[in-house]
């Protein structure tokens, strides 16, 4: 199958089977995450990866009561920084020049201009930035699903303080802002299956400037 025909055979399920969904598909799945491209390369984010059943019923209480977050196989939470530190930025930058095996100066520079920059805005404008990139990942965590044929469903319908408070992410200088039930379709109960992708007009969305 195609890139595409992966892409429409996906929907935001919203039922599932409770099957478990092989270790080599989440590994990929993690991996597709892992190679999301972030603003200056920093991955200004976690991700844990739920399949303690107690615990994903503790987060279906504050989820709306959807019901994919407990009949899923493994329930992806993604956390982003609540802030952007010194100590953060120059690990990433560190772990680059370990990585390469060379020191840029020109990245060197760029460095600099972040420490200069990011540590200054208020937490909330670098939780957003970071949230952004998570969201990067999160797609494409989305996408490399389909590509397993593994189904997913994104959910931003949870309050993310109690999220935070159950998995203690404050401790750890982070804050959940979406989530991503993995598992396989219950086709017989889930209403959504079978109706038509609902997308606006290729004009609506795209300007050509020629
Ligand atoms: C960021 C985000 C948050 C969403 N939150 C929820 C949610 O909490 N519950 C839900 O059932 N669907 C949720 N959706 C699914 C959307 O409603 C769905 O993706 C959209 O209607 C397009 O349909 P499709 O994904 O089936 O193609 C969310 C989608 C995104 C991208």
């Amino acid at each position: 199958m195609e890139l595409l025909d992966k892409l429409n055979w996906r929907y935001a399920t919203k039922a599932m089977n409770g099957e478990t969904v092989a270790r080599e598909k989440i590994d990929n799945i993690i991996e597709a995450i892992s190679l999301a491209p972030t603003s200056s390369g920093l991955q200004p984010f976690e991700v844990v990866v739920i399949t303690n059943e107690e615990v994903k019923r503790e987060i279906r209480k504050i989820a709306w009561d959807q019901s994919v977050i407990t009949e899923c196989s493994h329930l992806f939470v993604f956390a982003a920084w609540d802030t952007y530190t010194a100590d953060r930025i120059n690990k990433m930058f560190d772990l680059t020049n370990t990585i390469r095996g060379f020191k840029d100066k020109g990245w060197e520079n760029y460095r600099q201009m972040l420490l200069g920059s990011y540590p200054n805005r208020t937490p909330e404008e670098n939780f957003n930035h970071a949230a952004k990139q998570a969201y990067i990942a999160f797609s494409q965590a989305i996408a490399a699903a389909a590509f397993e044929g593994v189904d997913a469903t994104p959910v931003e319908g949870f309050e993310p303080a109690a999220l935070d408070e159950i998995l203690g992410l404050k401790a750890k200088g982070l804050r959940s802002c979406v989530l991503l039930p993995v598992g396989y379709r219950d086709a017989e109960s889930d209403w959504l299956v079978n109706l038509t992708k609902v997308r606006k007009s290729k004009e609506d969305l795209v300007t050509f400037m020629d």
